[in-house]
């Protein structure tokens, strides 16, 4: 069996982890970024790294896309779908990848499946942005809708500066998106979900309403009951993540997932948890393979 990770730095903590896994089951593996591989048609073979023919691998686990020009995403997201189709196991899939990219298209495939999603409101247009501000009451979330990692995220309050945040957001050619405000008391869950369990969760405790781990929160030791446990799991099938960080915040009426996370980092979570990732993750991958 051969797994290869698309990394751009084999050393960093999680290709580390993942490298570990692969060589204690004995399975050969090649590490290499995006920026290695060439693809071909009308010849063979249909992609190459490092001197290897990616259309032989069994595996392949990508951590992560990256970021990139347009043109770079969807170079890499075709390269993906074509390994894919030629018989090779990505992990995550290109299509929970594509999916996930986009938080409006994370939260309308979540609600087609019934799940709780914070009201959210996402347009081009200022005065409609406005208006939807107005029917959100006043306090938003104001987010990137490629974001991660809390980066860029905004609470706005005040009508005026909500005025001021949609021009500038739509000057640059960007969409507003912006969720109702729910307040959950400076912490949230983050589950992991590997196949069809969530494999490990932790409450994550912050100063403020922002609780990403990248900026600033802790981790705390969770174990999660049956209702997070199925939301969290249902969540990650709704975009086909096989493997999937869920961020869920509870508000006085309940819980609501915020976003499925396709390539999420596990570095926080592993510190409170006795499950050892990386190897369930290849675990699973295997068994996938093998399946
Ligand atoms: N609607 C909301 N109300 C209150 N807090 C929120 C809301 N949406 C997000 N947050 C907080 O901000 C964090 C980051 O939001 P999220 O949507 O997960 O974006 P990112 O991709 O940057 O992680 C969440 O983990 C949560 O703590
Ligand atoms: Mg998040």
């Amino acid at each position: 069996m051969r797994i290869d990770i698309i990394t751009r730095n084999e050393e960093s903590w999680a290709s580390l982890q993942l490298r570990r896994a692969l060589t204690k089951r004995g399975i050969a593996h090649k590490c290499f970024p995006f920026s290695k591989i060439t693809a071909r048609v009308g010849y063979k073979p249909a992609a190459s790294s490092i001197g290897e023919n990616l259309d032989e691998l069994d595996g392949l686990i990508i951590r992560p896309i990256g970021r990139g020009s347009l043109e770079e995403i969807i170079f890499r997201m075709d390269v993906l779908r074509r390994l894919e189709s030629l018989g090779v196991y990505v992990l995550n899939p290109p299509s929970a990848i594509e999916r996930c990219a986009d938080k409006y298209r994370i939260l309308s495939l979540l609600e087609e499946r019934s799940l709780p999603v914070p009201r959210t409101a996402v347009t081009e247009n200022v005065d409609h942005a406005l208006h939807a501000f107005d029917e959100l009451g006043g306090d938003v979330v104001v987010k990137p809708i490629f974001g991660s990692r809390g980066v860029g995220l905004t609470r706005v309050s005040d009508r005026e500066i909500a005025e001021r945040v949609f021009k500038a957001i739509t000057f640059y050619r960007g969409v507003i998106y912006m969720q109702q405000f729910i307040s959950h008391g400076a912490t949230d869950i983050r589950a992991f979900v590997i196949g069809d369990h969530v494999a490990a969760a932790m409450r994550r405790v912050a100063d403020s309403w922002k609780t990403n781990v990248s900026q600033g929160a802790r981790p705390v030791p969770l174990e999660t009951d049956e209702v997070v446990e199925k939301i969290a799991v249902e969540a990650a099938k709704a975009v086909n993540c096989k493997v999937a960080g869920v961020d869920i915040i509870e508000g006085h009426d309940g819980y609501y997932v915020v976003e499925v996370n396709s390539q999420p980092g596990w570095r926080g979570l592993q510190t409170v948890t006795k499950a050892n990732i990386a190897e369930e993750i290849v675990d699973f991958l295997v068994s996938e393979i093998k399946g």
